[in-house]
């Protein structure tokens, strides 16, 4: 079958086609619009700019999307939207774009959770991989571990408390100066730092939960570059960086260690923006390693916002017969218990 997918929830804007059936996902084309350039003025996405910037995207990208896949919109059998968690107005252009496009051409619609849609891009790039797994979803706007029982059946299991681990990054390197978003800069820096310049607090809550917490990470960092800065201390922006990354890597991986040996899932698959990090790449295949668990991630171009992980997530979806109807609407947030293993 073929899907056509939207995904609005924040500041990139993305239509995909993929074709799909049991033996895989195949992305025909997946045209992201990035607003980056006009948040980065702000230092942060503002939410009225980005929900009009959509607006004026969403069809463009359409057509690009449906003419890279050399497809009308008579051959797509399924359409598929973000409509929670992320900005609401932002959600709500590609909700109600979606909505008008299946109800005029007659074609079933389903909604999508933006958590699964990231952790369904993996399925997309590893045919085998199959549920049960335990899942780590970091981006901008969450940070949780997620028990995933089955396609569509997902409990989260552990999460931060505070600022998710993309805002953390974010934060610091606008503190350094770095152009938002500062995340993939910090990377870059981290590689040519010293990661044990200092010892920051771990984001690892010191108890037997899965959550983390990073805001205590990020207001020390901040208060440490500010005395810095009081004494005329030049402190080299690589070595922020590098101890950084090397605390938050620590901290996740001390936490994802705890969720494989708690639920006695030793199948690992991480998603969402943060896991384009190298430095946490590299820590999670090394904590693999050592526990003999398997681990999957997507190849960097999945692992932002994307309408290819929007429709993959929508195959499964479809399947459990879960559809839309006109009355679909946008949620900012999803109240998800977190359920104690
Ligand atoms: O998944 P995503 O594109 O959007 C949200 O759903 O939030 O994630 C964006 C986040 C930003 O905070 C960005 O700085 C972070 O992912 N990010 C990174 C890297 N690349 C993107 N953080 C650390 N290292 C990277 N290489
Ligand atoms: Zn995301």
């Amino acid at each position: 079958m073929y899907i056509l997918a939207f995904e609005s929830s924040c500041d990139e804007t993305s239509a995909s086609v993929v074709s799909a059936d049991d033996s895989g996902i195949r992305v025909l084309s997946n045209i992201i619009a990035s607003q980056i350039s006009v948040h980065a003025l702000y230092g942060g996405v503002v939410p009225e700019i980005a929900s009009r910037a959509h607006v004026e995207a969403i069809s463009n990208i359409t057509y690009e999307a449906l003419e890279k896949a050399e497809l009308t919109l008579k051959d797509i059998d399924l359409i598929a939207v973000t409509n929670s968690p992320g900005l609401i107005g932002a959600l709500l252009v590609g909700v109600n774009f979606a909505k008008a496009l299946a109800f005029a051409n007659n074609i079933p619609l389903v909604a999508v959770d933006h958590i699964k849609g990231h952790i369904a891009a993996n399925y997309i790039e590893h045919p085998e991989l199959k549920p049960p797994f335990v899942a780590f979803v970091a981006s901008g706007g969450h940070t949780s571990i997620i028990k995933v029982n089955d396609y569509t059946d997902t409990e989260t299991i552990g999460r931060t408390r505070d600022d998710a681990i993309g805002e953390a990054f974010d934060k610091v390197g606008r503190i350094m100066g770095l152009p938002y978003p500062g995340g993939k800069e910090m990377d870059r820096l981290a590689s040519v730092g010293n990661k044990d310049f200092a010892k920051f607090p771990s984001g690892a809550i010191h108890d037997d939960t899965l959550d983390f917490s990073f805001s205590g990470l990020k207001t020390h960092i901040v208060n440490y570059l500010h005395t810095a800065a009081q004494r005329g201390e030049d402190i080299p922006k690589e070595d922020i960086a590098a101890a950084f990354t090397k605390t938050v890597c620590d901290s996740v991986a001390a936490k994802l260690s705890m969720a494989l040996k708690q639920t006695g899932i030793n199948k690992l698959v991480i998603a969402g923006g943060v896991s384009a990090n190298s430095h946490l790449r590299n820590a999670l295949n090394n904590m693999c390693k050592e526990m003999g668990a398997e681990l999957y991630m997507p190849s960097l171009a999945l692992c932002g916002d994307n309408g290819a992980m929007i429709a993959a997530q929508a195959y499964y979806d479809h399947k459990s017969g879960d559809f839309a109807g006109t009355d679909l609407n946008a949620y900012a947030t999803k109240i998800t218990k977190r359920v104690r293993i």
